[in-house]
């Protein structure tokens, strides 16, 4: 079976080499000039765990291809999973212009037939606009498309791919689903098969959901702050509860990301636009965009409104760990607050500086090492749970420090570290 995937951004490449790891011989087709020579010469444009040896692995196996020629690859592909961008404009809609101009470059294309999948999240009927566009050019139908949503998690995705909870096969024509199935076969892992509008609101609603746990546990942990109630035991006991279940419960300065926060905007959008008015999810959205400032408001009253003469310290930048991935990260949008006051700010972040660099005004300091940032701090803000944080040496972060008062907004530490001299902030304990 050949394979092409259109896109080699996370989620295309993500495919492409996990695909080509199975044995199928995958060609995966980047129209970015310099992201394709970077992948010849055997490099990948982002960090993620593990996925960068593989990618070579396979590359040199010769089973996975990159190239930006459609012609050579359209015509002989059984399947072909469109992986684009779907960038959200001003008011929550997707941006559906790369997903259409590829349908348009497979629809003058593909002979025999042809499976086209959509696995960029997409809204709602997207699967119906792809068959209309390749309805244009081929008045007979030699091709199915199926929705199959992916359900990765950047900084794990090679072990979400290789073991995820369901796939999902969005499709109305057995030979497709049959071919889908012949593709993840060897991931023996449980299928829904639905129809492809299922399929396309699945995926919104399943990231919609776990954004609404996050934002449902960060506002329990703000009361809690109030009623001297601890969190981290709230959400220990409450997902304990087989119904609730224990994961996506963690607090935090609120979810970040390339996804949750533009899907959920997707998903208000898509339901204003069928006449539904989603409640929930916009308090979800409006919540966890004042948690940026309710988390300043904390950081003023930790100083007393005072930032002249004083050095912040920031440890993490990305939106989570294990990747170098600052999109619509909090660390981001509360080092740009930061920056406003007069203290001074400095940054460090195992992997994510030089794309934070690109967002950040120039008077933040970058540094080489956590040292570095607690060096003459009078705070010391937890803002990513890199592994590397979740051990520091207290008694040398103390020494170090100016002022030993550190707010941890992970959760990484405890109460216990005001024994050894810290005032202590966290999210949810008082
Ligand atoms: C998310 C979904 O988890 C994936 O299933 C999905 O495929 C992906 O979006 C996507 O649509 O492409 P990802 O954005 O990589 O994956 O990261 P998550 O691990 O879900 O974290 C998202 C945000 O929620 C992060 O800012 C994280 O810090 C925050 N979070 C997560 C919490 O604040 N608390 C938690 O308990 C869990």
């Amino acid at each position: 079976m050949k394979i092409t995937i259109i896109g080699a951004g996370y989620v295309g490449l993500v495919q492409a080499v996990c695909l080509a790891d199975f044995g199928f011989n995958v060609t995966c087709i980047e129209k970015d000039p310099e992201k394709l020579r970077e992948l010849k010469f055997g490099r990948i444009p982002f960090y993620e765990p593990g996925l960068e040896d593989l990618f070579r692995k396979n590359l040199k196996s010769d089973r996975l291809k990159f190239t930006d020629n459609y012609l050579e690859n359209i015509p002989y592909s059984d399947v072909i999973f469109i992986c684009v961008g779907t960038p959200p404009k001003k008011n929550g809609e997707s941006n559906l212009n790369f997903v259409d101009q590829v349908s348009k470059e497979i629809s003058k294309r593909i002979k025999g037939y042809t499976v086209i999948v959509s696995k960029s999240t997409v809204p709602v009927g997207t699967s119906k606009r792809i068959e209309n566009i390749l309805r244009k050019k081929n008045s007979q139908k030699t091709y199915d498309v199926v929705s199959n949503p992916e359900f990765l998690r950047e900084g794990s995705a090679l072990e979400d791919f290789r073991r995820p909870d369901k796939i999902i096969i969005g499709c109305r024509s057995e030979k497709a689903e049959k071919m889908l199935k012949r593709i993840y076969k060897p991931l023996n892992r449980p299928y829904v098969v639905t129809n492809n509008e299922t399929a396309e609101i699945i995926k919104y609603a399943n990231n919609s959901f776990l954004a609404t746990k996050i934002t449902f546990i960060n506002e329990i942990a703000d009361l809690c702050e109030n009623i001297d109630a601890e969190v981290e035991t709230v959400a220990k006991a409450i997902g304990l509860d087989g119904r609730i279940g224990p994961k996506f419960l963690h607090p935090g300065p609120g979810y970040g990301g390339s996804c949750f926060p533009k899907d959920v905007k997707s998903l208000i959008y898509q339901g204003n636009k069928n006449l539904t008015d989603l409640k929930i999810i916009k308090a979800v959205d409006k919540a966890n965009e004042l948690r940026i400032q309710s988390l300043f408001k904390k950081i003023k009253k930790i100083t007393k409104n005072k930032f002249s003469n004083i050095q912040i310290g920031l440890l993490g930048i990305t939106f989570k760990p294990n990747t170098d991935d600052v999109r619509e990260s909090p660390a981001v949008k509360l080092a740009k607050s930061l920056s406003k006051t007069k203290a001074k700010i400095k940054i460090f972040d195992p992997k994510g500086m030089e794309n934070a660099k690109k967002e950040l005004p120039k008077s933040i300091k970058f540094c080489e090492n956590e040292n570095e940032v607690i060096k003459n701090s009078s705070l010391l803000v937890i803002l990513t749970e890199w592994n590397q944080f979740k051990n520091l040496d207290l008694l040398n972060v103390k020494k170090l420090m100016k002022k030993p008062i550190m707010l941890d907004l992970r959760n990484i530490y405890s109460k216990e570290i005001t024994k050894l001299g810290f005032k202590y902030y966290s999210i949810g304990n008082n």
